[in-house]
């Protein structure tokens, strides 16, 4: 673990920015971005090795996990701003008591090293819908977890990451690349507003130069409305192929999860977690992340053809 070494007069300071989920689909990308910032960064990870040869020498990679409260404290030290983008994918009945576990280590630790500010990406719903899945409502207890440490949190509500590889964005372009014909659960016609991954990676990035000030919720997405058979529909379309929608009213999440396990390659348990979100819309309803950010986003059409170009992954 490098210990912060005496002040080089010659050296101008530079913050010092924790990034966590490093090795994951959107903190892999915002990895390059930050390391072209005026900031010094490390990045913690639970296999530190396999994260090394991705980033700069100049960046520190740190071994922790946080459901290790120790490894975090040691990767807390000096830092300015801390980026939580950790999705622990629990396939277990209980991932939200260990979301909100992970969250509270965090917080702590970074409460306890006097860390500045937060950054993190949640998701978006409604959080007066008593129907809000366990998933999103998770996703939201997190945020509180973190503005309760007192420190200055950033939180980014998002729908569905859209970039070639986003979990969420692979589910449903394996479902219409593979199936010609689909019997669709209800949820598919539910609203949603997805968002490209290079406009989440610039609100990420915008965050951390704001002005200091109060603790944050900004909701993110594409500049328009679709639904998940929308994007089934407009994937499709780009893709040049033919797809049939057949909305079934009988289809459980239960049901939809196992359906999803047998025709996509995403594991059983998350896929059913994120199923359970679908039922609920994500639609942006407060809109000041646009006064705030001089970020204009792209919509829903553009935001899945750069998805498709992108051979990357
Ligand atoms: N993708 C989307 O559509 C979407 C939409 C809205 C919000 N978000 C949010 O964006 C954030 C990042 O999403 P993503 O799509 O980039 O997820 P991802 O690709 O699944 O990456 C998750 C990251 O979390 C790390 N992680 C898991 N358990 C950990 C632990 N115990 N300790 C430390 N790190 C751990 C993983 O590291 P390992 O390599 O060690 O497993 C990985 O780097 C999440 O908070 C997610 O909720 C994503």
């Amino acid at each position: 673990m490098p210990e912060p070494g005496p002040a080089n007069p010659d050296v101008p300071h530079v913050p010092l920015l924790l990034l966590t989920g490093a090795s994951g689909y959107v903190g892999g990308r915002l990895v390059p971005l930050l390391e072209r910032q005026p900031v010094a960064l490390r990045c913690l990870a639970r296999s530190p090795d396999t994260l090394r040869p991705l980033v700069r020498e100049s960046t520190q990679v740190v071994r922790g996990d946080v459901l290790d409260p120790p490894s975090l404290a040691e990767a807390m030290l000096g830092v300015h701003t801390a980026y939580y983008l950790v999705h622990l994918m629990s396939d277990s009945k209980d991932f939200e008591k260990e979301d909100r576990q992970a969250a509270t280590n965090f917080a702590d630790a970074a409460k306890k090293a006097g860390v500045l500010r937060i950054i993190y990406l949640g998701g978006l719903g409604d959080d007066t819908d008593p129907k809000l899945s366990p998933h999103l409502r998770s996703r939201h207890e997190v945020g509180d977890i973190l503005r309760a440490s007192g420190i200055e949190t950033v939180e980014f509500r998002a729908g569905m990451v859209i970039g070639a590889g986003s979990l969420s964005y692979q589910l449903m372009k394996s479902l219409t690349d593979r199936l010609p014909v689909m019997i669709c659960p209800r949820w598919l016609t539910t609203a949603t507003q997805p968002v490209a991954v290079d406009d989440v990676l610039a609100y990420l990035l915008a965050a951390k130069d704001l002005p200091p000030g109060e603790s944050r919720i900004f909701e993110i997405g594409c500049e328009d409305v679709t639904t998940y058979g929308g994007m089934v529909r407009k994937y499709a379309r780009q893709k040049g192929l033919r797809r049939w929608l057949i909305f079934v009213p009988v289809l459980t999440p239960y049901l939809s999860s196992l359906w999803l396990a047998l025709v996509t390659p995403a594991k059983f348990g998350v896929g059913r977690h994120l199923i359970e979100g679908l039922k609920n819309p994500t639609v942006i309803r407060d809109r000041k992340a646009l006064d705030v950010f001089p970020i204009r986003t792209v919509n829903v059409k553009e935001a899945v053809a750069r998805a498709i170009a992108d051979t990357s992954g």
